[in-house]
């Protein structure tokens, strides 16, 4: 891509190389921490590699000259020293936790551009004015727990250790006994991070979609991010033998989860864009060849940018599996366990990102995420923007997930500039 060639011509060309040289070998080291077998990463909240991965983090801060702390739900926090700290922090992050076999830039991405962006910024123009700060939040995902968005939770006063939720991991670990276990908890570390000390929060992240590469835009501004509810359901059945069972005489749960998913493709399409509603998991019981299904568990994940829009959606979908749990003679039951509303972002950082693209003569465009990110919880308390770079082919929580280098240096250096206008400018 050929960018910013005349008035800003070799500094900002050799910026990019550095860039890009720097970012190719921190996601590289990153994705050492949980590398699978797929050729993804792995990492799930508290586990080993995750813990290897937010220490290592934490030395590399170190080594930049930052303030490094841990705070108690484990979010990992790198902090530059402004001159008018009491004027309150510029923030940019994201995560280090992946889906399982997932790729090597969700997250990771925000967390190695950040610290480069951080680096140059201090090597360029010494001490802010504000605190740079970055943040390596906890559990985005929900991949372990079911329960995204832990970590920005924690800061935003949407969770608290006083109540730490009741989840579980597929073993039966709870949330608090897997936190313990990794060294974190209530009174283990540094104090809270206070919301009323951020002046603004930024998350560089890979689109996730194909719009960027399929319309050659370098950026892509977030207006928003879509609401998001997910819920698991439960059917229950008859598990019987499967040579001796008549058609006419089953409860034959797999069945019926069969017809309640094409359910949900059928009423997604009807309902059309932004609607879009996924069964991504299932667990079927006992799961044999030769014997009906007596029981499956399903989840579903459904978004939209309007949170009712999406509640109507649901209401009626889940109407309908109730009637084909009824003619099917099945039982059905559900718990709905998240409930993200749709967020908007800040249009003032928005604007500022779109002059920064314009100054450095990057394609860019307007667009919603539809993937959920920590920044919907910082919105909540703060000033809070997203920058997108293309995703390839706009695969992702896949081990296929790639973003070339150069454009990746590109996101970094839009950072950066939103960073300094933020950090050395205002106050
Ligand atoms: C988080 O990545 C999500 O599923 O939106
Ligand atoms: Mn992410
Ligand atoms: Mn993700």
């Amino acid at each position: 891509m050929d960018i910013a060639v005349d008035s800003y011509g070799e500094t900002r060309a050799t910026e990019l190389a550095l860039f890009k040289a720097s970012i190719e070998e921190t996601i590289e080291w990153l994705s050492l921490f949980g590398a699978d077998a797929s050729g993804g990463v792995t990492r799930l909240l508290y586990d080993a590699s995750w813990q290897e991965a937010q220490s290592t983090l934490a030395q590399r801060m170190l080594q930049l000259g930052l303030e490094v702390t841990f705070d108690e739900v484990g979010n990992l926090h790198g902090i530059l020293k402004g001159s008018h700290s009491h004027t309150g922090a510029i923030v940019t992050g994201s995560h280090i936790d992946t889906v399982v076999h997932g790729g090597k830039f969700d997250g990771t991405y925000g967390i190695a551009a950040g610290m480069i962006a951080i680096q140059h910024l201090w090597k360029q123009y010494g001490r802010p004015k504000r605190d740079l700060h970055i943040i390596s939040f906890c559990e985005e995902e929900g991949s372990r727990f079911p329960l995204a968005y832990w970590g920005s939770g924690y800061i935003t006063g949407r969770y608290s250790l006083a109540q730490v939720p009741e989840a579980h991991d597929l073993m039966g670990i709870s949330l608090l006994e897997a936190m313990t276990a990794a060294g974190f908890g209530a009174g283990t570390n540094s104090p809270k991070l206070v919301p009323e000390g951020i002046h603004a929060f930024i998350e560089l992240h890979i689109e996730q979609g194909a719009v960027l590469e399929q319309e050659k835009q370098a950026i892509g501004l977030v207006q928003g991010i879509v609401g998001q509810k997910r819920l698991t359901f439960e059917v229950g059945g008859i598990a019987n033998h499967a040579g001796t069972t008549p058609m006419t005489m089953r409860s034959d749960a797999l069945a019926g989860v069969a017809e309640m998913i094409q359910e949900v493709e059928h009423r997604a399409k009807a309902y059309g864009p932004p609607l879009v509603a996924t069964v991504g998991s299932l667990e079927i019981k006992p799961n044999l060849t030769n014997v009906i299904a007596g029981h499956v568990t399903f989840t579903l994940d459904a978004r939209h940018a309007n949170s009712s829009e999406l509640a109507v959606f649901c209401e009626a979908l889940i109407t309908g599996f109730d009637e084909i749990a009824l003619k099917r003679n099945l039982a059905l039951s559900y718990k709905e366990w998240m409930d993200a509303a749709a967020v908007m972002l800040d249009s003032g950082l928005t604007q500022q990102v779109e002059v920064i693209c314009q100054r450095n003569k990057l394609p860019y465009r307007q667009m919603f995420s539809g993937a959920g990110h920590d920044a919907q919880l910082m919105q909540s308390i703060c000033p809070s923007t997203m920058i997108f770079v293309p995703s390839r082919a706009g695969i992702s929580h896949s081990s296929e997930e790639y973003t070339s280098s150069e454009e990746l240096a590109v996101g970094i250096l839009v950072l950066k500039d939103l960073l300094y206008e933020l950090a050395y400018h205002e106050h």
